[in-house]
């Protein structure tokens, strides 16, 4: 049994994960390390990255005021800076590192606009040649 790192609910066996939807986005030979591509997945944006090695998607749309993360600066402990207010995620969980630090003073601000949540991951696997994503959320 899977559960979800975030909610604790039970997400699949194995075997049923293997039948649940999964999205064909794009083929593995498209990517090099630190690549990305913002896909269409179930009417989500849905950014693919892939990062040592490793393909990760996530949410496009930062948690904080929805914008693109599509052109964040990755860090090298595999995290995501919003290039607009420079929340940072966890790419792999999701999990927040900050919260709306940008500008200096104004960030804490536009910080409280919002409430702070993870930032949504999905599922991958590469198969057959191909990226693939499950868009239901870990
Ligand atoms: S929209 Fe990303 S930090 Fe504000």
């Amino acid at each position: 049994m899977n559960y979800s790192r975030k909610t604790g609910k039970l997400i699949s066996t194995n075997f049923e994960r293997y039948f649940m939807d999964w999205y064909k986005v794009a083929l593995e030979s498209e990517f090099f390390d630190n690549t990305r591509k913002v896909v269409q997945v179930a009417g989500r944006k849905v950014l693919v990255l892939r990062f040592k090695h490793e393909y990760l998607a996530v949410d496009n749309a930062c948690p904080h005021l929805r914008f693109p993360l599509e052109q964040g600066t990755v860090t090298d402990d595999c995290g995501i800076i919003c290039p607009f207010h420079h929340s940072a995620f966890d790419l792999r969980t999701g999990d927040v590192k900050e919260w709306s630090p940008w500008p200096p003073g104004l960030g804490r601000i536009l910080g409280a606009i919002s409430r702070e949540k993870a930032l949504k991951v999905y599922a991958t696997k590469v198969e057959d040649g191909y990226v693939w994503v499950n868009p239901d959320f870990l």
